[in-house]
């Protein structure tokens, strides 16, 4: 067995770095998915069609192709036409959510629809206009319920955080690739990487247990 964590002591502070870096654009990506993902979920639950058929494309689009290839895209053919570079954050963090806003957007419906059609007609015979009823009735209780469906995908987004490191964003992963590119050793940085990610995952989960534990005692 050829294993030997001497040699990458001096290295581990360089891929420590790395979390502050993955979780800054993952933070980011999960906020402007949420956003964009209740926006098009809206669009998608109104019978009007010029709402509902672009949000679908859109969901049809993002979900149907690979995540790495729409980092490409953004990052490397879309400055071919423009004749501007993207900064690599920002590739990564467009690419991360408009990518996620097509999932949450499928779980907002999910949970809009499953509230009981009785709180919509209470709220319609208060006279409670639509957008004060979807902010404060509707969207709150979906929420409750769709809790474990989104800390699945946010679960997913750290992960595949990974991607970025095909760009050159220096997270947790291409740190760990660069360090055993430089000692021929790539058995130690990797495992590493791997315990952060796992410990960061551990600990969005139970920052998600939490939460929904808390949601059903208000109750
Ligand atoms: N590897 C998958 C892909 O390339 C992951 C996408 C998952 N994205 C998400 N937001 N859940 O399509």
């Amino acid at each position: 067995m050829n294993l030997d964590f001497s040699q990458i002591v001096p290295s581990i502070p360089f891929i420590l770095e790395g979390i502050g870096a993955t979780l800054k654009f993952v933070s980011v990506s999960i906020l402007f998915g949420l956003v964009l993902g209740t926006i098009l979920a809206l669009c998608k639950i109104t019978n009007k069609k010029i709402l509902k058929w672009p949000a679908d494309i859109y969901t049809s689009i993002f979900r149907g192709t690979p995540l790495i290839l729409q980092l490409m895209l953004i990052h490397y053919a879309i400055p071919q036409l423009t004749g501007y570079d993207i900064a690599i954050f920002l590739s990564a963090v467009l690419a991360f959510g408009l990518n996620s806003a097509a999932y949450v957007s499928e779980i907002i419906r999910a949970g809009i629809l499953a509230v009981d059609q009785g709180q919509v007609e209470a709220a319609e015979a208060l006279g409670v206009p639509y957008p004060a009823m979807m902010l404060s009735i509707i969207l709150p209780q979906a929420l409750k319920n769709i809790l474990p469906a989104l800390m699945n995908e946010f679960i997913t987004l750290t992960k595949e955080s990974a991607l970025v490191s095909t760009i050159g964003y220096m997270d947790l992963m291409r740190r760990a690739e660069i360090v055993g590119a430089q000692l021929y050793r790539n058995f130690e940085p990797l495992l590493i990487a791997g315990i952060i990610y796992w410990i960061m995952i551990f600990i969005l989960t139970n920052i998600g247990s939490f939460v929904e534990r808390r949601m059903r005692q208000s109750d």
